[in-house]
């Protein structure tokens, strides 16, 4: 079998608070394959955005190894996990984080700029993950003037422009009506039938069950992984 695109091996990750250390994950042994597509849940507290921070290189663990795509990342320094971010990872975030007073079009193409693409490379790739999201007509749309679910897609649309190895987003739906809720779960369920990656962390069952394969967290640690 081909190697797991993510190999976490007993990750701890624990927190100095004065002197005080928090033990938020507590040992956690994970493999997720290439094309998978995965809900993290667990109680508000049981460490989903600590694992989800580490999975997306946004962190490093107190203890134990990340292998990311064949690369050790777990002891990289900054500069190199940015790159590898950049690279490899399109992140989703509850509140869209989306520059204001900037257009869906430069939005998406701004980590293409990171990336080393020319301005003619960025406008093409993003007025087509633009398309691929159905905002073909919003393009010059700055978010104000975009909805939720809108202002939501020009995210998804941005995590998808430099081609990465996984998307990952952490309550992507938190801040939507259930109407549009579905849809940008619709969306998700386009993105991994092209053969993406993507996990998404969630507490509504009814989200998670767009996933194929759950992980619960309890206590920072992994309490069960189902795969339909
Ligand atoms: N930077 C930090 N410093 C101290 N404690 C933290 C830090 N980040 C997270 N924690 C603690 O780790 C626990 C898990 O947090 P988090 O991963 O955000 O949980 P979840 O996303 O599942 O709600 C919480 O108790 C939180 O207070
Ligand atoms: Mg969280």
């Amino acid at each position: 079998m081909a190697n797991p695109l993510i190999k976490i091996t007993n990750i701890k990750r624990d927190f100095v608070l004065g002197n005080e250390i928090v033990y938020v994950l507590k040992g956690i042994d994970l493999e997720i394959n290439k094309g998978e597509y995965v809900a993290l849940m667990g109680p508000s507290g049981s460490g989903k955005s600590t694992l989800m921070n580490l999975l997306g290189c946004l962190d490093t663990p107190t203890s134990g190894h990340y292998v990311l795509n064949g690369k050790d990342v777990s002891k990289m320094r900054d500069d190199e996990l940015a790159e590898i971010r950049n690279k490899e990872i399109g992140f989703v975030f509850q509140t869209f984080n989306l520059l204001p007073r900037t257009t869906a079009l430069d939005n998406v193409a701004l980590p293409m700029i990171y990336a080393g693409h020319s301005k003619s490379e960025r406008v093409l790739r993003a007025t087509e993950v633009l398309k691929q999201v159905n905002l073909a007509d919003r393009m010059d749309h700055q978010p104000n003037q975009l909805s939720g679910g809108q202002r939501q897609r020009v995210a998804i649309a941005r995590a998808l422009v430099n081609k990465p190895s996984i998307i990952l987003a952490d309550e992507p739906t938190g801040n939507l009506d259930s109407k549009t809720s579905v849809e940008i779960m619709k969306l998700f369920g386009d993105i991994h039938e092209q053969g993406n990656t993507v996990i998404l962390v969630t507490h509504e069952e009814d989200i998670a069950a767009y996933a194929h394969r759950i992980i619960r967290l309890r206590d920072g640690l992994i309490e069960s992984d189902t795969t339909k």
